[in-house]
């Protein structure tokens, strides 16, 4: 009778062992799932300031907020005269430095989010609750990367830079820089593609080539940048009117497509709520209908490249089945996090594993690496943001990245029929398995 209690019993087990495996695992400085296994640089304290951030301890002192003024008129004037021009040194209770560094000189703090938003609750608000339409989204962006294996799968100088665009979670002068907090700054599209650019992610390319964009360029020097993001106020919209509209401090709310990763379908309930909120959007300026057929036209061209990308898939699997992937999975250099897994294997696509499709693959999961990454991912944002130039390039390589990978299967193939028992194939060399580049990384993150 109390045997059907032993499975329950070694299950609660289990499910404590594995709070704790995690708990041990996460108990590195910072945060994230491998903060064991990555050191931090002091520059980090500037970007993930509630983690890292040490104040200098240089000068003693307690000081008022017109003494930090006066000083550092001197020390660092640009800081100061951009305050001066800021709404916080313009309204009636002034917001000195110290409202947002302390008073404390050796005691300084860098404002993270919730600084702010013991000011701005309305906005701070906002920002924190986005955290419920999962990812992408920008409060919960230094989660994302630092919990990415690829972080710390390679060299620290090859990924600090991750954290100076995904600090935009952890603090909120990335869209109104620092000294001069202008929402106005906010409003225009400079104030994103520092960090929306490149080529996962050509936001900027894509939105100044279509026709809001080229608007923007024309006439965007004559128009006036203090009102809100509303209806009748803009011509053409900027970045932060379709993304954050109304002023919203949230980029995630109206997203389906994500980042363009993985394919989803348009037509469930949720996806049609979401897609009517774009839709309302646009009718600020264009006919619904209208809008609606561009914003299908964009779902015909995801499907279009899904057709391409599963077809790759689907030659990388067979050859993985009949293991021609070469090197195979033991012969090749191990991630520094990957060493005690139960079940290795090749893995293909997003869905398998994001991380191996980066670096240590052979040259044809390579090549869909690229193909997904690059040549979809531009083709998305292409299609999303009205540059159909590049979503028709974006294709017409897809395509040949589809013919190069159907090319090398069928040369592997019969490579592989022309030395059956695989006698004669290279072995990987020492410097592949175990380079001064595999050794670094594994003892300096
Ligand atoms: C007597 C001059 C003086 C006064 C008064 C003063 N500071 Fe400073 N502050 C400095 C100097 C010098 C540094 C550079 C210290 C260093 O790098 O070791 C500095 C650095 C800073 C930094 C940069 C810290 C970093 O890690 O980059 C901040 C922020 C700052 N001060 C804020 C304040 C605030 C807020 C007040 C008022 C509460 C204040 N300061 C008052 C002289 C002053
Ligand atoms: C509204 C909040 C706010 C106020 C007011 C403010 N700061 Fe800052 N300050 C910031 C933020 C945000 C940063 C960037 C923190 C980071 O990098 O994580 C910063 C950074 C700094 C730094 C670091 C160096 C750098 O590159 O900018 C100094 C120095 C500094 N502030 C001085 C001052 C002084 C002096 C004043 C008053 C004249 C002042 N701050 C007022 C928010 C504020
Ligand atoms: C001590 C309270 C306080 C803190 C802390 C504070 N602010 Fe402000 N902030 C204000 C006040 C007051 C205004 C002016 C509001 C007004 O005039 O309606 C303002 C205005 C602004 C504006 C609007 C500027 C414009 O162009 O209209 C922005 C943006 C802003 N703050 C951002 C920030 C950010 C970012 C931080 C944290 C780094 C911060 N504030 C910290 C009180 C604060
Ligand atoms: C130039 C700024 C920038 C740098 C540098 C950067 N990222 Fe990103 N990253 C972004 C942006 C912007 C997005 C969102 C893309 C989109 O939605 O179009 C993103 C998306 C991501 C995503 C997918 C988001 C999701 O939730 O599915 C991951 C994972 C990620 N980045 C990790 C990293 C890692 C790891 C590094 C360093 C190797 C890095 N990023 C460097 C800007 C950057
Ligand atoms: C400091 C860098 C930075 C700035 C500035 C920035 N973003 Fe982002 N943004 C990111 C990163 C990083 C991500 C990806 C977050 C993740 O990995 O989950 C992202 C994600 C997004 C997403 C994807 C959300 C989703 O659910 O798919 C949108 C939309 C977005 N940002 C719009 C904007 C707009 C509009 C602006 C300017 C008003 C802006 N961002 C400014 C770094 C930035
Ligand atoms: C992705 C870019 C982005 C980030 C990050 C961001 N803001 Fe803003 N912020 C904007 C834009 C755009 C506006 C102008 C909105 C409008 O036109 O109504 C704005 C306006 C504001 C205003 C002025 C609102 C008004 O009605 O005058 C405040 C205050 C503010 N932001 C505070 C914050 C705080 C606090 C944070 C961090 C939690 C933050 N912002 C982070 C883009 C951003
Ligand atoms: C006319 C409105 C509009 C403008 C302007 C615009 N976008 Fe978009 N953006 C969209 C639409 C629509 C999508 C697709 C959203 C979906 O269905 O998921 C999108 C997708 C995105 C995504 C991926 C998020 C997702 O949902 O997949 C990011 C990141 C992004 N845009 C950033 C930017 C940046 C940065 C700018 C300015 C350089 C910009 N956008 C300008 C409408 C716009
Ligand atoms: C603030 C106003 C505004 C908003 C909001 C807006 N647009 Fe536009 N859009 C324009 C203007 C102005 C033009 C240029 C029209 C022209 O050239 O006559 C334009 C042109 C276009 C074009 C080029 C085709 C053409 O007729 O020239 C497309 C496609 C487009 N918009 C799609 C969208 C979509 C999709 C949305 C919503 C995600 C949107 N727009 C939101 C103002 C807007």
């Amino acid at each position: 009778m109390r045997y059907p209690l032993i499975p329950v019993i070694l299950v609660l087990l289990a499910v404590s062992v594995g709070f704790a495996y995690i708990h041990w695992s996460k108990s590195g400085p910072g945060t994230g799932l491998y903060s064991q296994h990555w050191e931090p640089d002091p520059v980090q304290g500037y970007w993930d300031p509630a983690n890292f951030y040490q104040s200098p301890d240089s000068i003693q002192g307690v000081f008022k907020g017109e003494q930090c003024v006066q000083c550092h008129e001197g020390i660092t004037p640009g800081v100061v005269s951009d305050w001066r021009a800021s709404r916080h040194a313009q309204t009636e209770q002034t917001v000195y430095c110290s409202a947002c560094h302390g008073e404390d000189h050796q005691k300084l703090y860098l404002p993270t989010p919730d600084v702010c938003g013991s000011c701005h609750e309305k906005q701070h608000g906002e920002f924190q609750d986005e955290a419920r339409y999962g990812f992408p989204s920008h409060v919960l962006a230094m989660e994302r990367a630092v919990n990415a294996p690829h972080f710390v799968d390679k060299p620290k100088a090859e990924v600090q830079s991750c954290i100076q665009c995904h600090s935009v979670a952890t603090k909120c002068d990335s869209c109104h820089s620092r000294h001069l907090f202008s929402a106005a700054e906010a409003r225009r599209p400079e104030a994103c593609i520092t960090c929306h650019s490149g080529p996962p992610h050509p936001d900027d390319a894509t939105y100044f080539a279509s026709a809001h964009g080229q608007l923007y360029l024309t006439e965007g020097k004559e128009w006036d940048w203090s009102k809100p993001l509303t209806k009748g106020n803009y011509k053409a919209p900027t970045c932060a009117y379709c993304h954050m509209d109304s002023g919203r401090h949230q980029v995630a709310n109206k997203s389906m497509w994500k980042f363009g990763l993985r394919e989803i379908n348009p037509h469930t309930s949720k996806n049609k709520v979401l897609r009517n909120e774009w839709i309302k959007l646009c009718s600020d300026c264009h006919k619904e209908d209208q809008a609606r057929r561009w914003l299908t036209e964009m779902d015909q061209e995801r499907k279009q490249a899904w057709d391409k990308l599963y077809a790759a898939e689907d030659i990388l699997k067979d050859l993985r089945s009949d293991d021609l992937l070469t090197p195979a999975i033991d012969e090749r250099p191990p991630y520094p996090l990957e060493q005690h897994a139960f079940w290795d294997r090749e893995r293909i696509g997003f869905f398998e594993g994001q991380a191996s499709a980066f670096y240590n693959v052979s040259a044809i999961e390579r090549d869909y690496f690229e193909m997904w990454y690059f040549d979809n991912l531009s083709s998305y944002k292409a299609a999303a943001h009205g540059d159909m130039k590049r979503v028709k390039v974006g294709h017409k390589k897809l395509a040949t990245s589809l013919d190069r990978i159907k090319t090398k299967a069928s040369k592997l193939r019969t490579l592989s029929e022309a030395d059956q028992n695989k006698k004669n194939a290279p072995t990987p060399s020492e410097l592949w398995m175990k380079g001064a580049y595999t050794d670094y990384n594994r003892e300096h993150n």
